[in-house]
């Protein structure tokens, strides 16, 4: 369905729903306090803005983990706020997190990181015969491209990280490795044409912007591998089972990958 003909309350974006829930939930709870309907009890009021937001939220439409995020923060908030923890602690863990997942909600593609077993799976779509150039779409820090570097010295990889803290640890990583590039930005600005793998371990939400940029720019022979997130509604060429405790799953796509037909 095209975004434009979605219910409004489908294309409102998961943060304008977050707030709105928030914000409709501490109004109730002025609201009762200034009318006399609830008593000046913190914690009475803590678990009325919850409930509200809890119900404002399921009303949009907004996805089940958020209905427990609603349920839980203002309840936390006062819990935090009687520990009476320094203001800094908390201005130094939204630093943070700001700095590790940054852009995350607008993303929607948070940090988690391949693991050694993956980086063995991709190295063996790489031609033997020949140097191949790589490219991981939001590199992280480094997980998937510097055991790639190390196993195919001969190959040439480059990664993209929108996040400086990630970024920042894969360049220290990546030192003393002459055949990796890092690369600090959104990995949908420069053009994905002469790569001969483009690697993504992102989330639902990119994979069709994903897909449509890889079939317009990648090249004849280029496959592009996605990390557990198939792009949807399209057939990949392969699928390859990592034999990994987390079960992970490669869908493999080229060029001539067609969208599937349903029965
Ligand atoms: C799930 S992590 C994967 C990290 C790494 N590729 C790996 O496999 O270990 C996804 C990363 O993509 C980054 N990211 C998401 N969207 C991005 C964008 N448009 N441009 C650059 N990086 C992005 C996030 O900041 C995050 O670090």
């Amino acid at each position: 369905m095209p975004p434009a003909a979605m219910p409004l309350l489908d294309r409102l974006p998961a943060t304008v729903k977050a707030l709105l829930a928030q914000a409709a939930g501490w109004a109730l709870a002025a609201l009762a306090l200034g009318t006399g309907a609830a008593p000046a009890l913190a914690w009475v009021l803590v678990l009325l803005q919850a409930l509200a937001a809890t119900a404002v939220a399921a009303a949009l439409r907004s996805e089940r983990w958020w209905l427990a995020i609603h349920l839980g923060f203002a309840p936390l908030l006062l819990l935090a706020l009687r520990l009476g923890i320094a203001p800094g602690w908390y201005l130094g863990a939204f630093a943070l997190l700001t700095a590790i997942y940054w852009t995350t909600f607008r993303t929607r593609v948070p940090l988690y990181l391949s693991n050694h077993a993956t980086a063995q799976a991709v190295a063996g779509l790489l031609a033997q015969d020949r140097p191949q150039r790589v490219l991981d779409l939001g590199s992280g820090t480094g997980s998937l491209l510097l055991p790639l570097a190390r196993l195919r010295p001969d190959c040439e990889f480059i990664g993209m990280e929108t996040a400086p803290a990630p970024y920042l640890v894969s360049r220290i990583r990546a030192r003393g490795l002459p055949n990796l590039r890092l690369a600090r930005g959104d990995f949908f600005a420069p053009s994905w044409a002469g790569y001969d793998l483009i690697y993504s371990f992102l989330s639902p939400v990119p994979m069709k912007q994903v897909w449509d940029k890889a079939r317009r720019e990648m090249g004849e022979q280029c496959v592009l591998v996605s990390n557990s997130f198939a792009i949807p509604g399209v057939e990949p060429a392969a699928i390859i089972d990592v034999d990994d405790a987390r079960s992970t799953r490669l869908y493999v796509y080229n060029r001539h990958c067609r969208a599937e037909h349903s029965n």
